[in-house]
């Protein structure tokens, strides 16, 4: 087995704990290297107890970042600041787009050739910015650039099974274009039929269960333990594929795409392969009001993936 170091940036976060935690567990990493600006030896240093066999270590603060990032064979990036008191979406935009363009230079310096899976919010705009300072560095690979919209799928897949009163285990939704609201688009012709009415208020869920949890927790944070479950899920799949050779292994993931012309990055099914992306899927036939959600989705990802990438251009 080739030595697997997993990076986790934004470690200590509520993301970022359960995240490590669950990613601790799978057996086929060697080196779990966690990454934040703050508390990270601490969290190293419990999860360092679990007798799994990755060996955990510990990088606080931008010093140890070059540290943390090399040799990695994937970076998972939770890194993030929650909406505070008096911030706008731009200002909270601002930060995170700040965030997680320095952890991509740090990646295309010290780790080019890594998986990267993105997790910061917002997805549709994060995916972008990691891609242009890449090609600044001249080390792009689109089939190793991921946004992590597992939850989604997660989300889908629970909704509907509750409803339909069906196992959760054999329930699975894709969940195609982007990572929030409108760009959410759930294709549920692809499982047990519904009337019009259960279709529209499913998709309506599934667009915007962030926010359930949001208003769940009074405002003081988003979701993180179900974000952790779904973003290791994403990444076990990737190594399934990529280190143990598992074959046929398919998740929904925001990539690098000419599925739809003139939509540079879009999630649908993607097929991995030992190198990260293998194949990927084309649209599934959507019915009328697919192609409604579709048709909505497409202008607000357009702006969102243009606004990464102007942040990077113009800087
Ligand atoms: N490098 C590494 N880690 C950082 C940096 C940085 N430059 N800046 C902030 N962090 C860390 C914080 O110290 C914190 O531990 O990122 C972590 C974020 O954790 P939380 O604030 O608990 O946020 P969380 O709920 O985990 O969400 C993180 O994921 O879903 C998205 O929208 C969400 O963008 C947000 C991100």
């Amino acid at each position: 087995m080739p030595y697997v170091k997993v990076a986790i940036c934004g470690a200590a976060g509520g993301i970022g704990q359960p995240l490590s935690l669950l990613m601790k567990t799978n057996p086929l990493v060697t080196e779990l290297a966690l990454f934040d600006i703050v508390n990270t030896p601490g969290v190293a240093a419990d999860l360092s107890h679990i007798n799994t066999p990755a060996k955990v270590t510990g990088y606080k603060g931008n010093d140890e970042l070059a540290q943390a990032l090399a040799g990695s064979y994937m970076v998972i990036i939770p890194a993030g600041v929650p909406r505070k008191p008096g911030m706008t979406r731009d200002d909270l935009f601002n930060i995170n787009a700040g965030i997680v363009k320095s952890l991509a230079v740090g990646i295309a310096t010290h780790c080019p050739k890594a998986l990267i899976c993105i997790i910061s919010n917002p997805v549709n705009s994060t995916v972008p910015i990691v891609a242009e300072v890449l090609k600044q560095h001249n080390v792009f690979d689109p089939r190793k650039l991921f946004g992590v919209t597992t939850l989604d799928i997660v989300r889908a897949n629970t909704f509907i099974s509750g409803a339909k009163n069906v196992s959760v285990q054999g329930t699975e939704v894709p969940v195609i274009g982007g990572h929030s609201g409108v760009t959410i688009v759930p294709i549920l012709s692809a499982t047990p039929s519904y009337s019009e009415e259960e279709v529209k208020a499913l998709t309506q869920r599934i667009q915007y269960g962030g926010d359930e949890v949001v208003k769940a927790k009074d405002g003081a944070g988003s979701a993180t333990l179900s974000m952790a479950f779904a973003g290791a899920r994403f990444a076990n799949s990737l190594l399934d594929a990529t280190v143990a050779k598992k074959s046929g292994v398919k998740e929904c993931t925001f990539v690098k795409s000419d599925v739809v012309p003139g939509v540079e990055y879009f999630s649908s099914v993607v097929e991995f392969g030992p190198e990260g992306v293998h194949k990927i899927f084309p649209i599934p036939s959507l019915n009328a009001y697919e192609k409604t959600l579709f048709d909505a989705c497409i202008p607000e990802l357009k702006t969102n993936i243009q606004k990464g990438i102007d942040f990077v251009k113009n800087a």
